[in-house]
């Protein structure tokens, strides 16, 4: 029997494996015992039946292979764009997300399948919704892949993750890899494994050129907020991307971390992104991402500024503009700031933001909304006044405000 297994313990592993399976143009799981979520995930991608060079993906009779088909891999090859659970509240289908379109519903749909609604897991589910929105986000502003991504999700309870279960998600493309994406804007940088690193710097996109702080609709905060959360919570990060991996393994040599490769090793044609985190050690969602905040305002250079984001009451008769989508979509956000904030301001009309509606979003969503928007405020000196943000949407404001204006 084989003992070949693909589990995130050893991802270069199982990018040999596919290697071989992609020089073969079959992948044969019946030789796998073992495979995760994100193998199985990486390497349907690369069968889907449209690619004119897929792979054929083959097996029924190993542990793999079955899970494989648990998971929907039949489905997924030829469509699957509505996730579904699987074996309970531990696999949910892989599924196929393609468009620039909104990616809230779908990732709460992926996370409530796989989490109890309990006071317990509300913390985590709130961390694992943030990484799935920002990751299918990158694979449709990003990848350039017509086929769009597929995302899978498994809880992982036995063997070393016996009694400390860990949720892992994973995002793959076929698309053009990171390095491509990010050089058109950042022509200094000239290797596939220097482009990973940086992307999960803060304020690094192939959006908008070194030095600026935004374009209209990307911060370049996404892999980072993500890279950061995987440190905070003890948990991993594997990316691979056309050309270089690096992984962020759970270790306690901090200095051992993260282990690149580059050209020299099996990569993946196009962006697999693998996150994994034990759902018990995220107690505490809103220390989190403050502390991500931090450190990315001190990696931002800082002028004083003084604030056009109030918190205070605006003055009677002020417009008030409700920020209640909780479609988590960048391109609507940008849209409703050029049609409706920046005329008002640009006249130095004051107008209020409401945010009853929005309890927690992404960073890249008050991104869209508010980048170029403070700007203008700052410019023509016109205050912008925010009612009802909850502490997480307040302290995303102020990072916002800080490098728009900072730097
Ligand atoms: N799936 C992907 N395919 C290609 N490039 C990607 C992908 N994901 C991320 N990138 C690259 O990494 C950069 C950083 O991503 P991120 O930190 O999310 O910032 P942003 O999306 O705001 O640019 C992107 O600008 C892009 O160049
Ligand atoms: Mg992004």
């Amino acid at each position: 029997m084989s003992k070949v297994r693909l589990v995130l313990e050893d991802p270069h592993g199982f990018l040999r494996w596919l290697a071989a399976a992609i020089e073969r143009q079959v992948a044969n799981l019946d030789e796998v015992d073992v495979a995760q979520a994100f193998a199985i995930a990486a390497t349907a991608a690369l069968a889907r039946t449209e690619r004119p060079e897929r792979i054929r993906l083959v097996g029924d009779a190993s542990g793999a292979s079955r899970f494989a088909h648990a998971l929907g891999v039949d489905q997924v090859l030829t469509g699957a764009d509505e996730p579904e659970a699987r074996e309970r509240g531990r696999t949910v289908t892989l599924t196929r997300v393609k468009g620039r379109g909104p990616k809230e519903q779908i990732s709460s749909k992926i996370v409530k399948l796989l989490l109890p609604s309990t006071p317990e897991t509300l913390e985590a589910a709130n961390l694992f919704r943030y990484v799935l929105v920002e990751l299918l986000r990158n694979v449709g502003q990003h990848s350039q892949d017509p086929l769009g991504g597929i995302v899978a999700a498994q809880i992982n309870d036995a063997g070393p993750y016996a009694n400390k279960p860990a949720l892992q998600l994973v995002v793959v493309d076929n698309g053009i890899g990171i390095f491509e994406a990010l050089r058109r804007a950042r022509p200094s940088i000239t290797t596939a494994s220097e482009a990973i690193v940086r992307a999960l710097e803060p304020h690094v996109s192939g959006a908008f050129a070194e030095g600026e702080s935004g374009s209209g609709e990307n911060a370049g905060l996404g892999l980072f907020f993500i890279a950061e959360m995987a440190k905070l919570t003890d948990g991993r990060l594997f990316v691979a991307s056309r050309g270089a991996t690096l992984f962020l393994d759970r270790s306690d040599d901090e200095l051992a971390q993260p282990v690149l490769t580059n050209g020299d090793a099996p990569d993946y044609p196009g962006t697999l992104v693998v996150f994994e985190t034990e759902i018990g050690h995220v107690h505490d969602y809103d220390g989190i991402m403050a502390r991500i905040r931090d450190a990315a305002k001190e990696r931002t250079p800082q002028r004083i500024v003084q604030h056009w984001l109030r918190f205070s009451d605006a003055p009677a008769g002020v417009l008030r503009i409700l920020i209640g989508v909780a479609s988590e979509d960048t391109a609507e956000a940008q849209e409703l700031a050029r049609t409706t904030l920046h005329p008002r301001v640009t006249r130095r009309e004051p107008v209020v933001l409401d945010f009853k509606n929005m309890r927690v979003c992404t960073q890249s969503y008050l991104h869209a909304l508010l980048h170029e928007t403070v700007r203008l405020a700052w410019a023509v000196k016109t205050p912008i006044y925010v009612m009802n943000a909850s502490p997480a949407v307040r302290a995303h404001l102020e990072l916002v405000e800080a490098y728009s204006l900072g730097g």
